[in-house]
């Protein structure tokens, strides 16, 4: 079957013959591959800064954001059914199976020995046909067919959002917070940096959750990120006009910062403007380049007198898929045409190689692999 590979060792990407998966086991589903999504790290692999073919392969098939249906089951799967629609988990445990494995929390893995799909040592979802584990496999309603390739980088969201709910359970006098069908987040305040796909995401989810969300980003020429932002009901900030003080007098108090670019000089010139209680939330990753100058006395004292918490976060649990999953669903109620502007384009696997490689515009673009 066809699949869309790196082969590190030639350096290059390119469509090639890969052998069609089986059933391995009565626990696992045999998946048609429907829609794959590109997201920075793919595009980290592309450039070889990133990934690593499983043992004894020339190659990696990449792809971790994915929707695909089941048309085989094994004899022990129970929770999916053939016909299904299904999106798969990224990360596996680590061989060693430390205690976060263990319990099912991959994502939190003490080895660093963890494989992840598409990513590390195990091959990903940019193919025709995939075969996996029914625990790694979340069904997804039809109604959701064409936005459920956004459920992998909104998992990104929730599972920072499950954190922020435990951490700031330290204030419980601010406003109701843990998850309760009171939108929780509705007496706070939350910064987004960044209006690419993981931004966007979670800056709709952030409104799901209650509350306020202001955007912080670049126009960038031809991409509706900003009518998207407003479209949800938050606030947009352009970047290009408005300096990160100005930002932060603009704002008033900022409770959460949920830090979605991976530039991280423009991350600490926010942590530097953080009020009292205030949490920083890292989920992009930099590309390795040069120090830069930080205020590090500034910071720390800030930190330490107004109580402030800086977390970064990787994947994601299992609840955070059903959460997504939910949320795409409620996205689609309360913004249809926003979320659908997330998606920019479907392009045929063909020409995976140039949307990988390439200066491809657009927030997030699929390979659309079947229909
Ligand atoms: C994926 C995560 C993965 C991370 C690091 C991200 O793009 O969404 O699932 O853990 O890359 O490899
Ligand atoms: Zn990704």
């Amino acid at each position: 079957m066809k699949a869309v590979a790196v082969f590190p060792g030639e350096r290059q990407i390119r469509v090639t013959d890969h052998p069609a998966p089986k059933l391995e086991s009565p626990k696992q589903v045999l998946a048609r591959v429907l829609d794959v999504g590109v997201c920075g790290t793919d595009k980290e692999i592309a450039r070889f800064d990133y990934g690593t073919p499983p043992d004894g392969w020339d190659h990696l098939v990449i792809g971790h954001e994915s929707l695909s249906e089941v048309v085989e089951i094994g004899g022990e799967v129970s929770r999916v059914k053939k016909g299904d629609l299904i999106v798969l988990t990224v990360r596996r445990p680590c061989p060693e199976m430390c205690p976060a494995c263990r319990a099912g929390r991959q994502d939190f893995c003490y080895t660093g020995d963890f494989t992840e799909r598409g990513i590390k040592q195990q091959h990903g979802y940019m193919t025709e046909l995939v075969a996996e584990d029914e625990q790694y496999a979340w069904p997804v309603p039809r109604e959701l067919r064409d936005v459920a390739v956004l459920t992998e980088p909104l998992t990104i969201a929730e599972k920072a959002i499950e954190q922020l709910w435990e951490i700031q359970a330290r204030l419980p006098w601010a406003c109701p917070s843990g998850p309760g069908e009171k939108a929780n987040g509705s007496c706070h305040h939350a910064l987004v940096l960044g209006a690419g796909p993981v931004g966007l995401l979670g800056a709709m989810a952030l409104r799901v959750y209650g509350f306020e969300v202001s955007v912080y980003s670049r126009i960038t020429h031809g991409d509706p990120g900003d009518q998207v932002v407003r479209a949800i009901g938050a606030n947009f900030i352009d970047a290009s006009k408005v300096a990160v003080e100005d930002m932060a007098r603009q704002m008033g108090t900022i409770d959460v910062v949920y830090e979605a670019t991976g530039a991280s000089g423009l991350a600490f010139e926010v942590i530097a403007q953080l009020g009292n209680n205030a949490v920083f939330i890292f989920t992009g990753v930099p590309g390795r380049s040069g120090p830069i100058p930080v205020p590090t006395d500034l910071i720390m004292r800030d930190m330490v007198l107004k109580n402030q918490l800086i977390y970064g976060t990787v994947n994601a649990s299992p609840t955070a898929f059903e959460s997504a999953i939910r949320n795409l669903g409620v996205f689609t109620q309360r913004w249809p045409e926003a979320l659908k502007t997330i998606i920019t384009k479907r392009y045929p696997l063909e020409q995976a190689p140039e949307l990988l490689t390439g200066r491809v515009q657009g927030i997030k673009n699929v390979v659309a692999i079947a229909s």
